[in-house]
């Protein structure tokens, strides 16, 4: 696992290193530099934040748009409680997650109804196990383990995100509603100055 995780880190160093050599665009939304922003973080100092979100999510952006000026993609470290699980929503941009821990279910429309979801496919997920959800696919993914949290990377293309949810497999797809996605929402003046995530809170 630890093998696993290094080797993410040092996909998304190579991936970091890539996006300084490209030209200009090194200012972020905020009105703050990329170049603040030391070369290597330790992500064991960087904490999760639940969001006050309801369904057992907790989120540390490791790269994202608004907190570090990223342009083509972003990385997250997402856990999910017990029971808990996320919206059933849609996205216009590609998704690759990789479980780093824990057991679940990724439930995916198959699409072929153009006016809802429709009953999604079922497929277990486990340590290890990876997947991609293409552009606009409606999913969601479901902790079913009675005492581990499920834990996973998470790499999608064109940031910010649109988030779209939907209340139910059935709702039409005209009627998802465009939430907030709240990480993005830089909380304070200074946290806007400094492009900072959030200090580590609680251990997970
Ligand atoms: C996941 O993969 C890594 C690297 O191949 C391996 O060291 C580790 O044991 C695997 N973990 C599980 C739970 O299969
Ligand atoms: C990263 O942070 C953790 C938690 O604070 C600390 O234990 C560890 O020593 C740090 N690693 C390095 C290389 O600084
Ligand atoms: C599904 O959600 C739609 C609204 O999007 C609602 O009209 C419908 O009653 C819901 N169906 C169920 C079974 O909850």
């Amino acid at each position: 696992m630890a093998r696993l995780f290094c080797n993410a880190v040092l996909a998304l160093v190579f991936v970091l290193f890539c996006f300084r050599g490209g030209s200009g665009a090194l200012e972020k939304p905020g009105g703050c530099r990329q170049s603040e922003i030391p070369l290597i973080r330790n992500l064991s100092e960087q904490g999760y934040d639940s969001y006050s979100l309801s369904f057992g999510l907790s989120h540390k952006t490791v790269a994202g748009a608004v907190h570090h000026g990223m342009k083509e993609i972003e990385v997250w470290i997402q856990t999910i409680a017990p029971h808990g699980r996320s919206p059933i929503h849609r996205h216009a941009c590609e998704e690759v997650v990789i479980i780093l821990k824990g057991y679940g279910t990724f439930y995916l429309s198959d699409g072929h109804d153009p006016d809802v979801p429709g009953k999604p496919k079922e497929i277990p997920i486990y340590p290890n196990s990876t997947f991609s959800v293409p552009v606009n696919s409606v999913h969601q993914v479901w902790n079913t383990h009675e005492a581990e949290d499920l834990q996973f990377m998470v790499a999608i293309s064109r940031p910010p995100m649109e988030l779209f949810v939907y209340r139910n497999w059935s709702t039409p797809h005209n009627e998802a509603i465009l939430e907030e996605i709240k990480w993005n929402k830089l909380k304070s003046s200074s946290e806007l100055k400094q492009c900072k995530e959030p200090e580590l809170k609680d251990e997970l």
